[in-house]
Order: structure tokens, then C-alpha cells, then sequence
């Protein structure tokens, strides 16, 4: 899959980036659930909302969303009593972000499955390629997005990208209350993948995966398994370290050091 990086930003919307040798033609949105309370972060704001170094989780998200000149489209999927909030929080913080890029934001359902569906309901018909990416992970590389974005335009119905796994993984059985966990198996470590998102789908693919597979318990916290439950391929691009998830209070500290080290070494 070779394939060029667009030298400039698309002029016109409607068509896909200049270089792009894009199979499906039409424009490229990402959707952005932010609409979890984020408990695991301890008592406080939404965690999208929440603020590294001072800019929202949710604004550098949306940032890196829209630092590739694929995507022209991004949909923020807010908290259900938070849109106002994030609608506010996207104008003030236009000035940071690109002008060729159009936001919109919708309200959230109770899962994440639910969440991503309603953002895929507001999609304008020209999209035909679509990021999913958890506000949870706003840190990750502009090269990262547009691998994923690539691999989508040169043919893959659904992209995910990972990283190999430095902790061996042990399947256990849940117990209640505290009692110690059998373990029941251990996967061989070099055939797991850590996944990481922007998720990248093939339209058509992705919103089958959402009107066909049932939501269940907590619902799906990853598309591309929802599209593996259609039968379909789902490939692995590498991921980036700086993509990873925050989820626990040591999370927030780390993507502090890592954009110190940004501002350091590129100003940003
Ligand atoms: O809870 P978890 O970390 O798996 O959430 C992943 C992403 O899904 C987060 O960006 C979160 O805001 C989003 N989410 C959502 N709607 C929900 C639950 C989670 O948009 N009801």
C-alpha cells in the first residue's frame, strides 16, 4: 500500500485531498465519542473535558483529528447535557484549530456503541471514509491518523492501529469479591496487539457493523471488532506510544510530559 501524503490542504471539500489516490472518491470525517464520564480519573468534569496543560483532553483530540489534511469533517460526540458546553469550547478554541476543517457536534448515548452511532447518523452523504477516535487518546501523531486514513483509501474496509505488547497477557476467570482468579490460558504474546485508535472504516462497512450488531452489556468499545463479527477483514497499521489511552490519574501526568516534550522540541 503505497501511497502519498497530500502535499497541501484540500481546497475544495467535496473531493479528496490532492495526491490522494483515494479508490473511494468523497471526503474523510472522523467521529469523536467523548461523551463517557471518565470515573476511572477520579471525581470531576467529563474526561474529555478535563484539561491537559490547560487545553481541554477533547480540544487536543479534535486537534490531532484535524491535523490531517484528510480529514474534513470532524463530529464530536459531547456528553447528552454537555453539547452547549463543547460547542463553546470548539469556538474558542478556533483559532487553533485549521479553517479547512468543519466541526460538529452532536449529543452522546449511554455506551460508546450507542455514541459512535449517533455521530455515524450525522455524516453528511459525501463521507466515505471514517476515523473513529476516543477523545480519550488526544495525543496521538498526525503520521499515525494518516496511515490509518491510507490504508482506508487504498482498499482496507476496516484499520486498526496497535502496537505490540510489553506485559504477557493471561486470560483468567473472574471471581467474585476478592478471591484469587484461576488462570485458564496464556496467549502467545508475540501474535497480541495493544489497539489503539483513530479506527478507520470504509463507510458502508461500519455503519452495517452498527444497524447489524446487537449492542450488548456495556455495548462494543471497539468498531473494528464489530466488523469482524460481519465477517469482514480488519488489518493493523502500526500505532504510536504517544496514542495511548488516559484512563487513571498516572495517565494525565505522562501526556503532560509528553506535550512538555512537544513544546520543547517543536514549540507546539
Ligand atoms: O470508557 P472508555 O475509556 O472505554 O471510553 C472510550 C471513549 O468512548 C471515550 O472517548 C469516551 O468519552 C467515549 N464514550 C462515549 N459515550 C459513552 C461512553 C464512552 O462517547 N457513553
Amino acid at each position: 500500500m503505497t501511497v502519498e501524503h497530500p502535499s497541501a490542504p484540500a481546497e475544495h471539500p467535496s473531493e479528496s485531498p490532492p495526491g490522494s489516490p483515494s479508490q473511494a472518491p468523497g471526503r474523510t470525517a472522523a467521529v469523536i465519542p467523548a461523551a463517557g464520564r471518565g470515573v476511572r480519573l477520579g471525581p470531576g468534569a467529563p474526561k474529555a473535558l478535563r484539561t491537559l496543560n490547560g487545553t481541554p483532553m477533547l480540544v487536543h483530540a479534535v486537534r490531532a483529528m484535524a491535523a490531517s489534511r484528510y480529514v474534513s469533517l470532524v463530529v464530536v460526540v459531547a456528553p447528552s447535557d454537555g453539547e452547549t458546553e463543547v460547542k463553546g469550547m470548539l469556538d474558542e478554541y478556533e483559532h487553533a484549530l485549521p479553517e479547512r476543517t468543519e466541526f460538529l457536534v452532536v449529543p452522546g448515548g449511554d455506551t460508546r456503541q450507542e455514541s459512535v452511532k449517533r455521530g455515524l447518523d450525522a455524516l453528511p452523504d459525501d463521507i466515505t471514509a471514517v476515523l473513529v477516535h476516543d477523545a480519550a487518546r488526544p495525543l496521538v501523531p498526525v503520521d499515525t491518523v494518516d496511515a490509518v486514513v491510507e490504508a482506508v483509501r487504498a482498499g482496507a474496509p476496516a484499520v486498526v492501529p496497535a502496537l505490540p505488547l510489553a506485559d504477557t497477557v493471561k486470560q483468567v476467570e473472574p471471581q467474585p469479591g476478592g478471591v484469587p482468579e484461576p488462570v485458564v490460558a496464556t496467549p502467545e504474546r508475540a501474535l497480541l496487539r495493544a489497539v489503539q485508535t483513530p479506527q478507520g472504516f470504509e463507510r458502508a462497512t461500519l455503519v452495517r457493523a452498527h444497524e447489524t450488531v446487537p449492542a450488548t452489556g456495556e455495548g462494543a468499545t471497539d468498531c473494528a471488532g464489530m466488523v469482524e463479527r460481519l465477517g469482514q477483514p480488519v488489518v493493523v497499521v502500526p500505532g504510536h506510544e504517544e496514542a495511548f489511552k488516559v484512563t487513571r490519574p498516572l495517565d494525565l501526568v505522562l501526556a503532560e510530559a509528553v506535550l512538555a516534550r512537544r513544546r520543547a522540541n517543536d514549540g507546539f
